[in-house]
Parts: C-alpha cells; structure tokens; sequence
C-alpha cells in the first residue's frame, strides 16, 4: 500500500514526492531529522522532539520552517491519512536546493529548507518479539564527528557500524571513544550494576536521547539510583544488566557484550521494569 507522505507543503503519495538532486541534504548531508514513535495513534513525546529540532536547526544556522503547531499537525495528518496505529513519523529538514552544488552555504532567502515527512509503521512496538529475548552488541571505535548532539543525517557510520555488528552476529553496535561507551549506533547505551543505573552524562559526544531524558525521570521517580558517567567497556562486560533507549526500541534490553553474557542471559529485571514504566507513562502522555 502506497503511504502519503509530507514534501515541502503538500501531502502526496510516496511515488510523486519528489525533491530537487541539488538539495544538499542529498549533496552534503547539510540537514537535521526527527524520529517520533506513535504509539495508539498518539505522538510519544512530541514536544520534546521539537525542541531538540529547533536546537539542531539553530546550531546549523538553518531557519525552522515551521513552529509547534503547524508541526503537529502534520505529524497528526500522516498518523491519520496512513492509519497508523503503532509506528513512527520521520521528519526531516535540510538547508534546501539552491540550484546549483556549492560549499557556501546558500542565501537563506532565497533557498528555503526542504521539509519531509512520512510514516512507518510496526505493530510489533509495544510487544516487541527482541525485547523479550534482549540483544547483543559488539564494541567499535567512536569515529563520528564531534557534535553528535545535533541529529544530523550523516548516518552512514552509525550505518555501517550496524553492518559490522550483523556480520559478527550480533544486533547492533556501541562506540567506544578512549576506552568509555559513548551511545548505541541509534540509541543511547545504559549498563545497571548493583542495582545503579549508570550511563555517559550529556555532552557534545552524544545524542541527548528524548528518550534517555524521560527514561531517567522515571528512574529518580522509582526510587533507582541514577550514575551519569563514563563507563568502560569491561565494567559493561561485568556489569549486571544492560540496555538502550530510543524512541525507536523505547527501553531494549542488552544480553550479551562483544560475547561476554550479563547475569543469566536473559533480560534483566531493572531494564523490563523500566520498560514497562516508560511504556505505560508515555501512553498516558501522548498527545
Ligand atoms: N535514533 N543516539 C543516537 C546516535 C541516535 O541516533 C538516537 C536516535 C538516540 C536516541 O534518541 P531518542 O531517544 O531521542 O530517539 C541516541 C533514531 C531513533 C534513529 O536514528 O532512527
């Protein structure tokens, strides 16, 4: 079934959708994204993912071409328009197409940002098959750029890096930078060890996860110790459990570490409970 989607004003179906080959999203990977679990045909923390665009937006110097409401509407139009019941809403927007390939940045009059959007769904969110069984990462050197907390669309070592862990069989990757965990490929990296919650604290070197945030609120409110620092990858070798957050896999439990099992092999109790919570919470809260 074909999917309406969101291009620069209009809704159309994907195969008439179509942007300029001088767009330098496309060019210069110069643009920002935005992923938004639906969940009951409700947005899971809609405000939370506008203001991390307005922030990537700004720290790129690209205008945001809509403000909170119009956003809304159209994340609520794809959700309607594809019947999405559980699933995702992407966003994208880049510096637009200046009509010609270039390093200088074009005039922000004239060249206006190039806005997308479309649906995708999955009803195997909430009753995730993965993590009832929880995964397995394998480590690899961090060689991103430095401002990791803008969501940029340079995916494709984040891409690649998933390549690497499917191919060692595992599921996904965590990048290590001096010795520590920074994140997942796309998601945020959590290890549990007597009962403490311990995970890297905010800075340029990660994603400030949507998800991360809420998930850490929920923690203090449960009464679970929350640690924000670096960890090394033999602590989360040794730790008692492990998992990662994104708005994507919500609260996903981590097995196994470059082969080494955590606890029993199993997902462990603290990252299911929290799971839970913030499934239940962000239901409540969707808007
Ligand atoms: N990824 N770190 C990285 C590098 C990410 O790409 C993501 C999200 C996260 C988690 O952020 P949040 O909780 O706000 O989703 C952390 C999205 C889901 C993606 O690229 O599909």
């Amino acid at each position: 079934m074909s999917r309406i989607v969101y291009v620069n004003g209009d809704y159309l179906p994907e195969g008439e959708a179509k942007i300029s080959i001088f767009d330098r999203g496309f060019l210069m990977a110069d643009g920002v994204y935005e992923v938004t679990t639906v969940v009951d045909g409700k947005l899971i923390d809609f405000d939370g993912h506008f203001v991390r665009l307005g922030r990537s937006l700004r720290e790129l110097d690209i205008e945001n071409p809509m403000d909170r409401d119009d956003w809304l509407e159209v994340h609520r139009q794809l959700v309607a328009q594809n019947s999405v019941d559980q699933g995702m809403i992407y966003l994208q927007v880049t510096r637009g197409a200046p009509g010609d390939r270039d390093f200088i940045f074009p005039d922000p009059e004239t060249t206006k940002p190039t806005v997308v959007l479309f649906s995708q769904s999955n009803p195997a969110l909430v009753n995730s098959p993965k993590a009832a069984k929880g995964i397995k990462v394998v480590t690899i050197d961090d060689i991103r750029w430095g401002r990791r907390d803008i969501k940029t669309v340079q995916l494709l070592y984040p891409s690649m890096g998933k390549m690497m862990a499917i191919k060692a069989g595992a599921d996904d990757a965590w990048m290590v930078q001096d010795g520590t965990v920074t994140e997942g490929t796309s998601n945020n990296a959590y290890i549990i060890k007597d009962g403490r919650i311990i995970t890297r604290a905010l800075s340029n070197d990660i994603l400030h996860g949507i998800t991360r945030a809420a998930v850490l609120r929920f923690a203090k409110e449960a009464q679970m110790q929350v640690e924000e620092r670096n960890f090394t990858v033999d602590e989360a070798k040794s730790a008692d459990e492990a998992f990662v957050t994104s708005a994507s896999t919500f609260v996903m439990p981590v097995v196994e570490i470059d082969g080494a099992q955590l606890g029993t092999g199993k997902p462990g109790p603290l990252a299911l409970r929290l799971r839970e919570i913030y499934i239940e919470e962000s239901r409540k809260a969707a808007i």
